[in-house]
């Protein structure tokens, strides 16, 4: 394994909070700073690439989301399809694939769709793995994975729950980082984030890019992984 290899997150996990105070200071709706959000979403998944990152997942749309006014839910929504019919082709040549982790049910068919033919089009791509979280929160997640033991009569342990996740495609993230000043979870990945290291950035999320992305990692880099052990342990552990 090359030096920079130890230190550039194997998996990126994104809050990416910020587009609507991005767009109320140019006084303009918060749409429009969604619109902006796509964007920086695009140059992060790009610079994830070519740092080495093996997957980005990111929080697009919450379980929570619904709540926001009518028009900016409707606006997310058309903007999801928008986002999938421009942004798809480019991610899929550049080997990107593509997963929409959430609940699907309650999403119109024509998204629904929009999502499954994405996914079918990039399952072959192996450069990088992008996890758009869409219509997700982690306590649904976790009841999902208990409901679906139950069903079929499984016993409900760590290491089947994890199998039942909806990440379970992936492993846990290195990193989580949020934009927009905000120090809280709001319910993204509850469990998997268990060991992550995490980094918050003023930035708002269209601001946020490749130097911002470097000073995440130079941070993580920094940052000694514990997992439940002792500093001495881990010292111990990396001696020759
Ligand atoms: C949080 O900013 C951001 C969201 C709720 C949506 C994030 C979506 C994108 C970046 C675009 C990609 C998503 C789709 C649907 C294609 P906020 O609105 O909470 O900002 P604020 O805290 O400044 O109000």
């Amino acid at each position: 394994m090359s030096a920079s290899a130890k230190v550039v997150p194997h998996h990126i996990a994104i809050v990416m909070d910020g587009n609507g105070r991005w767009a109320a200071r140019r006084f303009m709706p918060r749409l429009v700073g969604h619109k902006q959000g796509v964007e920086s979403l695009r140059r992060c998944a790009r610079a994830c690439q070519q740092r080495g990152v093996r997957v980005l997942t990111v929080f697009a749309f919450s379980s929570e989301n619904w709540n926001r006014p009518q028009d900016e839910v409707s606006g997310l929504m058309e903007l999801m399809g928008v986002a999938l019919a421009r942004e798809v082709p480019d991610l899929h040549k550049e080997g990107v694939r593509i997963h929409f982790v959430g609940e699907r049910a309650s999403l119109s068919e024509k998204v629904r769709a929009g999502l499954a033919q994405a996914e079918a089009l990039t399952a072959g791509n192996t450069s990088l793995v992008l996890n758009v979280c869409f219509n997700y929160g982690g306590r649904w997640d976790v009841a999902q994975a208990a409901a679906a033991l139950a069903a079929r009569g499984e016993a409900i342990t760590e290491a089947s729950l994890d199998r039942a996740l909806a990440l379970a495609h992936v492993p846990d993230p290195d990193l989580v980082i949020r934009t927009g000043g905000e120090m809280r979870i709001s319910n993204f990945l509850l469990w998997q984030a268990a060991y992550s290291e995490f980094y918050f950035s003023d930035k708002l999320w269209p601001e946020f890019d490749a130097a911002a992305l470097d000073q995440a990692i130079a941070a993580y880099a920094q940052r000694e992984r514990r997992f439940g052990q002792t500093s001495a342990q881990i010292q111990g552990q990396a001696a020759p």
